[in-house]
C-alpha cells in the first residue's frame, strides 16, 4: 500500500493495521482488493462474505464497522470518500487514528497518526517520564509543531510507525542505528529501556470451555453467534463455559441440552488453547454424534449443517478453527 493514493486502499489498510501487525495484514489486504476492488463492491456485499475475508484477523467490529461505513459513502456521498474531516469522523469506525492515517497518507493533511508504536518513539525522544496516557497531550503537541514544516505529512506519520515498529521497538531496541538518536533525551539519559511507562496490566481471567464437534452423517453443526456482543455475526462450534467443579462430561451434557441437542455419544479431541484480548480460554473439544434436537440457543440466531471436509463459506472465529484442526489431526492420523 506504499505509494497508494487510493483513499478506499488506504482506509482498509490503515483498519486492518489498528489491530494486526503488517505481515499478517500483507495476505488479506492483497486477497480483500482483488474481492472488493472499491467501495461499492463492499457495500453491496453480505455481511457474511466480508466477515469470510476477514476471517483470522480479529477484532471483527472493524470490519462491520467498514461494511456500514462504506454504504454510508455509496448512498450518501455517491461513492466517493468525504475529504472533510468533519464528515469522514461521523463515520462508523472512524477515529482519531483512521482520520489522522488516510487525510495525512491519501491527502497529505499535516494531521499526526499516534498510535503505539509512535507513541513509544516520541516519548523516549523527549524523554517523558509520566506514565504514557497522561503524555498524550505532550506527544500531540510536539507531533504537530513538527509536522506543521514538512512537506509530506503522510510519509513523516508512516516513517514514524516504521521507526517505532523496526528500530525503536518495545525490547531490544536497535539505537545504534537509529536515524534520530543525536537528540534522544531517553539515549542520552540511558533511560531508553524504562521508558514509555505503562500501567500494569491486570491478569485476564481465564475459562474452561467445553466446544463439540456435533456431527450428523458427514455434517457438523455451526452456529452463528447473536449480532451484539464480541465477535457477533461469527459462525462457531456449539460450546459454554465449564462450571466450577463441574466434570468435562457433565458439562459437556449440559452445555448440549442448553443448546436443545441430544447424542450418541462423545470422543475427546483434545484442548486447545486462545487467548483474546481480555480474556483467555481453554477448550475442550469432543466429538459428538447427533441423536435429537434443534438449536435453541439464545446466543445464536442461525445454525447449519455444513460438510466438515468441504470449503466453508461462512466466517468461523479462529477458537473454533482451532477445535476443527484437532478433528482433522485426528482424522490425519
Ligand atoms: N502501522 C499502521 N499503519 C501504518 C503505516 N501506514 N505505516 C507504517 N506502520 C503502520
Amino acid at each position: 500500500w506504499r505509494g497508494e493514493k487510493n483513499l478506499y486502499k488506504i482506509w482498509l489498510s490503515e483498519v486492518m493495521l489498528q489491530q494486526t501487525q503488517i505481515k499478517t495484514v500483507i495476505p488479506y489486504y492483497l486477497n480483500w482488493i482483488e474481492k472488493f476492488p472499491n467501495i461499492k463492491s463492499v457495500a453491496t456485499a453480505k455481511e457474511d462474505e466480508i466477515l469470510k475475508c476477514w476471517e483470522g484477523l480479529g477484532y471483527y467490529s472493524r470490519v462491520q464497522n467498514f461494511h456500514h461505513s462504506c454504504k454510508i459513502v455509496l448512498k450518501d456521498y455517491n461513492g466517493k470518500i468525504p475529504k472533510n474531516s468533519e464528515l469522514f469522523l461521523k463515520l462508523k469506525g472512524v477515529g482519531e487514528y483512521i482520520h489522522a492515517a488516510v487525510f495525512s497518507i491519501g491527502l497529505n493533511k499535516k494531521i499526526p497518526v499516534i498510535d503505539g508504536n509512535v507513541k513509544r518513539v516520541i516519548s523516549r525522544y523527549l524523554g517523558l517520564k509520566k506514565e504514557i496516557n497522561l503524555e498524550k497531550k505532550n506527544i500531540l503537541y510536539f507531533l504537530e509543531k513538527n509536522i506543521s514544516i514538512i512537506s509530506n505529512a503522510g510519509a513523516f506519520n508512516q516513517a514514524t510507525m516504521d521507526l517505532g515498529r523496526l528500530i525503536c521497538k518495545p525490547k531490544n531496541p536497535d539505537c545504534e542505528n537509529c536515524p534520530i538518536q543525536q537528540n534522544c533525551i531517553a539515549l542520552k539519559k540511558d533511560i531508553v529501556y524504562k521508558i514509555p511507562i505503562k500501567v500494569k496490566k491486570k491478569k485476564v481471567p481465564h475459562y474452561k470451555m467445553i466446544v463439540g464437534i456435533v456431527s450428523k452423517k458427514n455434517k457438523i453443526l455451526l452456529c452463528k453467534r447473536n449480532k451484539k456482543g464480541l465477535l457477533g455475526g461469527m459462525w462457531e462450534l456449539p460450546n459454554g463455559k465449564i462450571e466450577s467443579k463441574e466434570t468435562n462430561k457433565k458439562a459437556l451434557k449440559r452445555i448440549m441440552t442448553e443448546f436443545g441437542l441430544n447424542f450418541n455419544s462423545q470422543k475427546y479431541l483434545g484442548k486447545a488453547r486462545h487467548e483474546y484480548s481480555h480474556f483467555s480460554i481453554e477448550q475442550n473439544g469432543y466429538k459428538c454424534e447427533y441423536k435429537s434436537g434443534n438449536l435453541i440457543s439464545k446466543d445464536h440466531s442461525e445454525y447449519k449443517w455444513i460438510y466438515f471436509n468441504e470449503k466453508c463459506n461462512y466466517p468461523i472465529h479462529t477458537a473454533s478453527h482451532k477445535i476443527l484442526n484437532k478433528m482433522k489431526e485426528i482424522l490425519n492420523d
